[in-house]
């Protein structure tokens, strides 16, 4: 009679691993401030706990509309240590990277069609000392990424037009965070998929489950003022969680 088999410990039952939503970073887009106070919502953010800072500058020639430029990048610098993720909405890309890179941005992401030699432009930020990353608009073919695949930290996925906050997230959004995502992983590429437009609580959800790591929230995260943001942050978080 054979021996009955040992039991194997629970530790060594294989279980999938919940998507690592804690790793899930929550990004407020500052657009979203009162910029009559910027230097209270800044710190306000970061005591809420938001693991980066998105910056929207807009040229109001690349997108119709015009925000903020480099002074503004530093202003928060002075304020927080929070990794300030500057979303250039601009063209020329190239000729303000210094200006971006002295003013303190961890991050320097811009749409491919903004610049007339993408990987030229994400070397220079590189050479700066400052991570790259490229924006998908909702129409633009995650495939543009392939000859950049190894050269970016950061793919953001638009999921609405560029140009303006409180717009409602494009219902085929998930099916573009995927087509990403499978991407970096064919490319075994540990990019961050950031999403960007329209995250609610019920959208970071749907993100999140289709790939995405990095939430950027500018309505979301700063509605109610500054007593609201740690639950504004926490509601996307639960929302992200609630992807596994
Ligand atoms: C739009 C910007 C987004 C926008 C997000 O061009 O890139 O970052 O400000 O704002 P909400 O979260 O309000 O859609
Ligand atoms: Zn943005």
């Amino acid at each position: 009679m054979e021996a009955p088999t040992p039991p194997v410990p629970v530790c060594l039952v294989y279980r999938p691993r919940p998507l690592m939503t804690h790793s899930v970073k929550i990004a407020p887009s500052i657009l979203s401030a009162d910029f009559a106070r910027l230097g209270e919502e800044i710190s306000a953010m970061a005591r809420a706990g938001c693991d980066w800072l998105h910056v929207d500058v807009m040229d109001g020639h690349y997108v119709p509309n015009l925000t903020m430029g480099p002074m503004v990048v530093a202003a928060c610098r002075a304020c927080t240590s929070t990794p300030l993720d500057v979303h250039l909405m601009i063209a020329p890309v190239d000729p303000l990277l210094p200006a971006f890179a002295r003013a303190g941005a961890d991050i320097i992401s811009f749409h491919p069609d903004a610049s007339d030699d993408p990987a030229r432009t994400i070397a220079a930020i590189r050479k700066l000392g400052v991570r790259a990353g490229l924006v998908l608009n909702p129409q633009t073919p995650p495939e543009t990424l392939a000859p950049f695949l190894a050269d970016i930290s950061l793919v953001l996925q638009m999921t609405v037009q560029p140009g303006f906050g409180g717009q409602a997230w494009l219902p085929d959004s998930p099916q573009k965070i995927a087509r990403v995502r499978a991407l970096l992983t064919a490319a075994n590429s540990d990019a961050e998929l950031e999403v960007d437009g329209g995250i609610t609580p019920e959208t970071a959800r749907a993100s999140v489950a289709a790939g995405a790591s990095v939430l950027v929230a500018g309505t979301s995260c700063f509605a109610n003022g500054p007593k609201a943001y740690a639950d504004n942050i926490a509601r996307l978080r639960r929302g992200a969680r609630a992807a596994a």
